[in-house]
């Protein structure tokens, strides 16, 4: 084997996403690469769901693939949806009780009754996922005990009685295949050899992100796709000595965070867009006091509620503006699963050094994708934590001093000669409330200044692919992988491609794009939003105004895949002169 797409589709509520989730981890303890993508309704029962989870033994997986390589379908609707997009010559494993697909010769097929087996021989439907992963488990080589394993770990707290009618439904399926179906691919999955990878999902490597950051006090309301996060670290957070609550909304979860921050202690909240409207009050607030703290935006199709199960990258515009009376913050856009967890280090590393809140943007590809990573070698980390008062800032303390590079020493509460008033309200270098012109600007001039040191930082963008390209690829936040994988593709071929993946959104690395785009005509810039938000910024910062700046903006649901992305930039290549 090297790299082979699976894409699991069914009926809501029926077990397609666990079908999807045990075959994943099977192929990551057989020391594989894995890489998913979910899909499913926002109702828990009914509605369509499906789970990509594409497998290989190469060294990473950028993306989750094109076309799939093997569709289980458990029902005609998955059938009629991705039929379409499974590769000829490929593969579909279906319930031959539920339907039956078009006799064509494009594809191989295997009918196999999940349905009937789970009914009729183990006397449970839900098990009919069980009888599934028996049957792909002898159809393609992942021994069937490795989902046992894990079908125990998942299962285990249903009770024994349970569990052993899996055992069963996967023993059917096994023996069905076995008697059956004559297989007629050449697909294998080959256990690597490798050491087991570990696989987080975006949101489980953001939490352990922000743990290493050294996170004290999370408040939050749940919310999908972020409601992991919340989940995750009342399991893990009290562990550190941390506190954690879940609050009556987002803007309680907001102000707890901004107590907590002032208090002295690292502090975040986790929401989706219709939560941050409702936070961006008091993050005025906490611009205006310059609180250190951190706020995920795990963003979905909107507006309202929208869809709120399917991946957009429609807040930026929000993130970076949203607000009143021009409340300065970072924003920074996670791009990767491993990237979550190093990307909330800077998250929080940024907001107590610059003593400012910073908005980080995920969206619910990412927050729910699966991937195997290098496990995070924590012995380099450097964590930061805000500046303090010495004896002598202690002696005529004054909270928001312009300093020179206007980041002021922040006393916490209880120390000694360190007290003072932290207000919404327009102050003083020394916290006192102040109505004067003069004073107002020269204090938001300190507000915005300060932030301005956050362009010095070595990580703010990243290339790759040709360093002087004809043409350029710019995207943000989840699009990395899609849009890497695409830049390595055209250049196999010849092409010239490079891309800039820029990981801080504001303030905006206007230099440093402009200087990677020197030379270069026609950038083609994906994202998952319908009006191109990041093109219109990119547009509004472009010192060369001939630069032809290419949206290619679709509203949410599915994230582009790296076939898209080079046609595209194909296309833009073809005009070049
Ligand atoms: N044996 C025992 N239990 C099984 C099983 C088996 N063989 N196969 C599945 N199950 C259980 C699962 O454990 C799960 O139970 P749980 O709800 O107690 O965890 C349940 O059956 C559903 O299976 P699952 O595989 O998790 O999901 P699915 O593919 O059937 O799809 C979802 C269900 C994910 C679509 C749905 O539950 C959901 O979460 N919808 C989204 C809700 C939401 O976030 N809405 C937005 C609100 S704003």
């Amino acid at each position: 084997m090297s790299d082979i797409v699976f894409r699991f589709g069914g009926e809501g509520g029926e077990g397609v996403i666990s079908t999807g989730e045990l075959f994943t981890t099977a192929c990551a303890r057989s020391g594989l690469e894995i890489y998913t993508f979910r899909s499913y309704p926002a109702e828990i029962k009914g509605g369509h769901a499906m789970i990509q989870v594409r497998v290989a033994d190469v060294n990473i997986l950028l993306s989750r693939g094109g076309t799939a390589d093997v569709l289980v379908a458990f029902n005609k609707e998955a059938y009629d949806r991705h039929y379409k997009e499974l590769r000829d010559g490929g593969v579909l494993v279906y319930d031959n009780t539920d339907f039956l697909p078009d006799e064509d010769t494009r594809t191989i097929k295997y009918p196999i009754p999940f349905n009937k087996i789970a009914m009729e021989d183990i006397g449970i439907r839900l098990t009919k996922n069980m009888v599934a992963l028996g049957a792909l488990s002898e159809l393609f080589g992942i021994p069937q005990d490795k989902f046992k394993e894990i079908c125990r770990e998942k299962f285990g707290k249903k009770g024994e009685a349970v569990l052993q009618k899996n055992f069963l439904a996967i023993e059917a399926g096994v023996k069905y295949v076995q008697q059956n179906v004559k297989k007629a691919d050449s697909l294998r999955v080959q256990p690597s050899g490798r050491q087991p990878r570990l696989v987080l999902s975006g949101n489980e490597a953001l939490s352990l992100g922000a743990l290493a950051a050294g996170l004290n006090v999370y408040a939050g309301y749940p919310i999908t796709p972020a409601s992991t996060i919340l989940e995750f670290l009342a399991r893990e957070l009290p562990k550190t000595g941390g506190s954690l609550i879940q609050t009556e909304d987002e803007i309680a979860a907001l102000g707890v965070v901004c107590g907590a921050s002032f208090a002295g202690k690292k502090a975040m909240t986790a929401t989706s867009g219709p939560g941050l409207s409702l936070m961006v009050e008091m993050l005025g607030l906490a611009a205006m006091t310059e609180l250190p703290l951190v706020i995920v935006d795990a963003q979905r199709a909107g507006p309202s509620t929208g869809m709120p199960t399917k991946t957009e990258q429609s807040d930026l515009m929000m993130a970076i503006h949203g607000g009143h009376g021009e409340a300065p913050r970072i924003v920074l856009g996670l791009t990767s699963v491993e990237d979550c967890f190093y990307g909330m280090i800077r998250a929080f590393n940024m907001a107590e050094y610059y003593q400012t809140p910073v908005i980080v943007l995920t969206d619910q590809a990412l927050a729910q994708r699966e991937a195997s990573i290098v496990k995070p070698d924590t012995s380099h980390l450097e964590i930061l934590t805000r500046r303090l008062p010495t004896a002598a800032d202690l002696a005529d303390y004054q909270r928001y001093k312009i300093t020179p590079d206007n980041i002021s020493p922040m006393a916490i509460p209880g120390m000694p000669d360190g007290f003072y008033s932290a207000t919404g309200i327009e102050h003083t270098e020394a916290g006192g409330l102040n109505y004067e012109p003069a004073n107002h600007g020269k204090m938001i001039e300190k507000r915005w200044k300060k932030i301005e040191g956050v362009l010095k930082q070595p990580w703010i963008t990243k290339n790759y692919g040709t360093p002087n390209p004809e043409v350029a690829i710019i995207g943000w936040g989840s699009e990395e992988g899609v849009i890497r994988e695409a830049v390595e593709n055209g250049n196999k071929e010849g092409m010239k491609l490079g891309a800039m993946h820029p990981k801080i959104l504001w303030p905006f690395p206007t230099e440093a794009i402009n200087t990677y785009l020197k030379g270069v005509k026609r950038v083609v810039v994906p994202e998952l939003n319908y009006s191109g938000q990041f093109a219109k910024i990119l547009k509004q910062n472009l010192q060369d105004r001939n630069i032809d700046v290419i949206s290619m903006a679709k509203p949410g649901g599915i994230p582009w895949s790296p076939a898209e992305v080079l046609a595209q930039a194909k296309e833009a290549s073809k005009h070049y002169v």
